[in-house]
């Protein structure tokens, strides 16, 4: 008889929360690195896995900028994808959607069109060989004016068909959602699903206004929601999903421990919680560990792990008929 963890690890599943950026393993960094003649600020592979020791969110993403500055070539961009591929489908993944930061490479002089071709190819070879879906989120960066993200957009247009839709990412406090208000509009206009990053280091009010704002079909992290039980009502009114990611959020220092995680909470009020790596690379591991750590903290039993685990489907932007099937899957694994 299997354990509720280990039926929980080798069940189908989606990630629906994951930068790519942030799949970068310090190995591929200093790969890319001497393949493009460039020099990273860290010796070597151990100093820079020692620097991974963040007291919060922007001391991460300042590291997580700086190496993404590896990132040259569509050949890059192919062998970060696949690289993410191969270890999500080891934890059972058939299903990702995933972030991408054009900003954080257009400002570096790299064409979007690089970006775009080198994560497809990495895609296309996982289709091929594993049978695995992929779709590609832009995400705006917070930190920088809304022009930028008008710009970026822009620049998205000709290839518009390739990218299923729009995220915000990047420094929270202090960078409300409302400050894209526009963008996002023009985004949705375009029938895109949109989503943003609210409630990890931000306040709850963050995340009424990427509801109300935004118009959002999914909250990413949302973790701070517990702090606001008519927020917390709303929320299970209206069915939103959360893409919780539970590894970064100790990392990150958003609780100082698994067993302080709002995660339980957020699952007895009834929400469509979905379980995330973020940026596995830097806080880790991928989603098998996050599984991992979640049981060792609150050993949740088969049925709420058949709950998570079709979350990651009912809460996907994968087609009603591939939804449908692949929650089948759920329910005979678990059966
Ligand atoms: N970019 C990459 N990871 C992020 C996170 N956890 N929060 C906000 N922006 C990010
Ligand atoms: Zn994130």
């Amino acid at each position: 008889m299997k354990t509720p963890l280990e039926l929980a690890l080798s069940c189908p599943k989606a990630e629906l929360h994951v930068h790519i950026e942030g799949t970068l393993e310090p190995e591929l960094a200093f790969a890319l690195a001497r393949r493009n003649g460039i020099a990273l600020p860290h010796a070597d592979i151990d100093a820079l896995r020692a620097a991974y020791d963040f007291a919060d969110l922007q001391s991460f993403l300042d590291l997580y900028y700086a190496c993404a500055d590896v990132l040259r070539t569509e050949a890059d961009f192919h062998d970060l994808m696949l690289a993410y591929l191969q270890r999500a489908r080891a934890d059972g993944v058939v299903h990702a959607e995933i972030f991408f930061d054009p900003q954080t490479h257009t400002a570096r002089g790299i064409p979007f069109e690089t970006v775009l071709r080198g994560l497809e190819a990495g895609a296309a070879e996982a289709r091929e060989a594993w049978g695995m879906s992929t779709q590609l989120i832009l995400c705006f960066l917070r930190h920088l004016p809304e022009t930028d993200a008008e710009a970026t957009l822009e620049a998205a247009l000709p290839f518009i068909d390739r990218i299923h839709g729009f995220g915000l990412d990047s420094s929270e406090r202090g960078h409300p959602p409302a400050k894209f208000a526009r963008v996002f509009e023009r985004c949705r206009a375009l029938g895109k699903p949109v989503v943003a990053h609210a409630g990890e280091e931000g306040p709850p009010a963050y995340i009424v206004e990427a509801l109300d704002v935004l118009k959002v079909a999914r909250i990413d992290h949302g973790v701070r929601a517990s702090e606001d039980p008519a927020l917390l009502d709303r929320l299970a009114r209206e069915a939103m999903p959360l893409t919780v990611c539970p590894l970064s959020n100790v990392r990150l220092r958003v609780f100082e421990e698994m067993r302080e995680h709002s995660l339980p909470a957020l699952l007895a009020r009834g929400l469509v919680v979905t379980l995330n790596s973020d940026d596995p690379a830097y806080f880790g591991g991928y989603l098998g560990n996050n599984l991992r750590a979640v049981q060792q903290a609150f050993d949740f039993d088969a049925a709420t792990w058949k709950t998570l685990l079709g979350n990651s489907f009912r809460a996907s932007f994968i087609d009603p008929a591939r939804r449908a099937a692949w929650l089948a899957e759920v329910e005979r694994h678990f059966a």
